[in-house]
This record gives structure tokens, sequence and C-alpha cells, in this order.
């Protein structure tokens, strides 16, 4: 049995401890005015890559990242005009904003999945506010919940989903709203990718019609998202060496390749490392990518998933 997670009640003390935890790249679950939140540096790629182990999901899909304040976003992303009135409309609230990622942004890659997207959201609650203000970073926070379950609206539903992954759960009661923020990207036209605590008529009052897209409606499995980043070259997996014209990414010692996903041979490194890497090689000269094999337990189910989509041609 994995011991269950400690909970304390989100006073300033447990709050400081919480934001001290966040950054030295641990887990914090946290209350939103949504549901609780699993957090890690956004920032920092291993301590994100721990969030996909905590949460037991077989894909990666990319995260939310909170900011304290609204003004923060244009930090990590371009905001247009539509972007700014959404986000002086319902900031701070349940509304998460996908909007171009800014190309010097610290947010790693392994947050928003590879993509050139990110996505933005200011939480109301004013225990997540202290703690983002006190983090001083972004913080990467899907539901706190393993995949599957229901999203968490109490912290004692957080406890014995995640147990000792999480290393302190802040307390503050259930979550008023008890459903996620609705997500809108903004990348193109402005479409609804999932509906939430803020109506699309309610954003249409502010920026005119959003797309509603096809799957909004349906709980999406991730990996599905038409969104994900893969590359644009040939991709072998399972390659113990490189064929005429391909750059090997290898992992740990038996496949060391022209580059390494985790020399020792550690998942969490591999999984940060993996989309930053992917990019790397993808724009190198090399014709084609082989991947060493990586093992298919814990956070290599994730990779690998994410590998063999990479493998599929697209059109
Ligand atoms: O209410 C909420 O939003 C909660 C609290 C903790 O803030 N968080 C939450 O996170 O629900 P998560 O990871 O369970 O859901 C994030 C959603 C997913 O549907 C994901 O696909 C979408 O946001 N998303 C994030 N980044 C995206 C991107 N770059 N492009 C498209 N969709 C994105
Ligand atoms: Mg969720």
């Amino acid at each position: 049995m994995p011991t269950a997670a400690r909970i304390r009640p989100a006073d300033a003390e447990a709050i400081a401890e919480a934001a001290a935890l966040l950054r030295t790249g641990r887990l914090v679950a946290f209350p939103t005015e949504t549901v609780y939140g699993l957090g890690a540096d956004a920032t920092d790629g291993e301590a994100v890559a721990r969030i996909f182990a905590a949460k037991q999901r077989p894909s990666f899909n990319p995260l939310i990242s909170h900011l304290a304040m609204a003004e923060q976003a244009d930090t990590f992303a371009v905001l247009d005009e539509r972007a700014r009135q959404l986000a002086e409309t319902f900031w701070p609230g349940p509304l998460t904003l996908v909007l171009p990622r800014r190309a010097d942004s610290a947010i790693a890659d392994i947050t928003c999945a590879g993509l050139d997207t990110v996505a933005l959201r200011v939480p109301a609650h004013p225990v997540a506010h202290a703690l983002l203000y006190a983090v001083g970073r972004p913080v990467a926070a899907p539901s706190a919940n393993r995949s599957g379950r229901l999203s968490p609206t109490r912290a004692e539903h957080v406890a014995p989903d995640l147990g000792d992954a999480v290393d302190l759960v802040l307390d503050a009661g259930p979550c008023h709203v008890g459903l996620e923020s609705t997500v809108v990207g903004l990348a193109g036209e402005a479409r609804l990718l999932r509906p939430g605590a803020v109506t699309a008529a309610e954003i249409a009052a502010v920026i005119g019609p959003v797309v509603v897209a096809e799957d909004a409606n349906k709980p999406q499995s991730p990996g599905q998202l038409a969104s994900h980043y893969a590359p644009t070259k040939p991709l072998r997996m399972n390659a113990r060496a490189a064929r005429p014209g391909e750059v090997l990414l290898g992992f740990g010692a038996d496949v060391p390749g022209d580059v390494n996903l985790s020399p020792a041979g550690d998942l969490v490194e591999a999984a940060a490392n993996l989309f930053r890497l992917l990019h790397e090689l993808d724009a190198g000269d090399a014709a084609a990518i082989a991947v060493a094999p990586v093992p298919n337990d814990g956070l290599g189910m994730a990779i690998n998933d994410r590998l063999r989509r990479a493998t599929t041609p697209r059109t």
C-alpha cells in the first residue's frame, strides 16, 4: 500500500512550505476554484515529468501553466486583442487560454508536450494565488487525480489517488466551481477546446463567435488531440544502431546514440528531454531519426506512446 500524501490546512506556513517544495522540483497538490491541481514548476522539465509519472498517464498531453497575475502572461505567450479582452474579463477565473508560445519562454517543452502553443490560466482561488505568488514561476497543474479517475474537488480525494507521489496537499475545503476551466484556443480562429465553467456564450459576448471543436463535448483521450507535436522526419523505434542517413537518439549506456535521452537510463530525465531533443533532431541535418529502445514501464509507456505516434505517416 502506498502511504497517503501529507495533507496540511492551507495557512500561511503551509503555503510557504508548498512554495519551497515547488521551487525545488517537488510536487504539491493545491486548491483552485475549479478542482484541485497537481502542481510542479512549469519551467523544470523533470518536475513536470514526475506529474505524468504520478498520474500514471500512458501518454503526454499539454498541461496548463498557472500564473499568479495576468500581467505575467506576456512573458510566456503572445497575446492578441482577443486574448487581452478575455484575460481582462475572466482572469482571475476558470478560463484557460491556449496561445502562441514565446520563443524565449522559460516554460519547459514537456509542459506544452512539444507544441508551439502554451495554455495559461490565472486561477481565482486565494490559496492558489498566494502559492503562485510565493513560487514566482508558472506552475503546471493538471487535475490532481490518477488518469481515468474523477477530478478531485476536495483534498481528501487527492491523497488516496496519488499517494506518496505528491509531497504535500494543501487543504482549503471543497472547490466551489467543481468543474474544470473552459479551454479556448486562440492560436488561429477562436476555438472552444474544452467546455467548462465559463460558457461559450459568455466568451462570444466578448470576442464574437467561437468555433466549437468537434470533440469538445466528449472527454478526449489526450493522445488523440490533433494538435499533438510530432517530428516531420521519418522516425524508427527500437533502434540499436543508426542506418545511413539516420541520427540516433540513444537511451542509457547500452545505446549511447548521437545524443542521449538519459545517459543514466532514467525515465524521468528521458521524458523531460524527449520533446526538446526531437525538435533539435528534426531541425538538424540527418534525413531520419532512429530512437533506442525505451523500457515500457512507468513513464516509458508515455514516451513510447509519443514515439509510436511519430512513426505513423501524417497527411
Ligand atoms: O480547471 C482546470 O483547468 C484544472 C485546474 C487544476 O486548473 N486543470 C486541468 O488541467 O483541468 P488538465 O491538464 O486536466 O487539462 C488541461 C486541458 C486539456 O484538455 C489539454 O488538452 C488542454 O488543456 N491543453 C493544454 N495545453 C494545450 C495546448 N497547447 N493545445 C491544446 N490544448 C491544450
Ligand atoms: Mg484532468
